[in-house]
């Protein structure tokens, strides 16, 4: 198991699933689900690792260097607490969203890139390319939302643009969204985050 909020929505609508940045927990993105779908149910996870008491999703070497054993540990468990979790709580495994911010959105990332079918979609918020060199999975059709700012420093615009790239180059219908920004969230991509949620769901 891990710590984590749950919150029943309407009948047969989405259940976001919610990733916080480093530093963050499970009640972080909270009003950011209630912009994206006030109907929808929310799962909102917390990180298992602590980096000197800031929780995170995997543990890195150093700031935008994974731990790439533990990524793939952290991203399964992830994967399987997604099961438990719709066993506990009653909700339709396969209607899932994510919402990732920063080292959440790379988690996301991760789970895209090690499983078919794991998510329903997904918007990632300022992520990164999680992983390179791994076979990845088909991802026909599925619509991913990518929140960028043009500086930011931490997720940088090339390494943003691979990711699309990456992204499409296995199917996924990709909507890549550029504010000037760096690398906290802005009330402008999370509207055309919702924008784009109501085109999708
Ligand atoms: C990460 O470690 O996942 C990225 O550097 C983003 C972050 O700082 O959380």
């Amino acid at each position: 198991m891990m710590e984590h909020v749950f919150q029943q929505g309407a009948q047969d609508a989405p259940v976001l699933l919610l990733l916080h940045g480093t530093g963050g927990n499970e009640r972080d993105l909270l009003p950011l689900a209630e912009m994206i779908d006030p109907n929808a149910s929310v799962l909102s996870v917390r990180g298992n690792i602590s980096e000197n008491g800031m929780p995170r999703f995997f543990k890195r070497l150093r700031e935008g260097v994974f731990d790439e054993e533990d990524l793939q540990f952290r991203t399964k468990e992830l994967a399987d607490f997604l099961d438990e979790a719709a066993q506990e709580h009653q909700f339709d495994r396969s209607n899932v969203i994510a919402v990732g911010y920063s080292n959440g959105a790379n988690i996301a990332g991760s789970l895209l890139f090690h499983y078919a079918d794991i998510l329903k979609g997904a918007i990632l918020l300022h992520p990164m390319v999680p992983i390179r060199n791994i076979n990845l999975p088909d991802m026909t059709g599925l619509p991913v939302f990518i929140g960028a700012g043009t500086n930011d420093p931490i997720c940088s615009p090339e390494e943003t643009k691979e990711l699309n790239s990456i992204l499409i180059e296995q199917g996924a219908n990709v909507t890549l969204h550029w504010e000037s920004s760096g690398h906290q969230l802005t009330k402008p991509e999370i509207d055309q985050a919702r924008d784009w949620y109501d085109n999708q769901f």
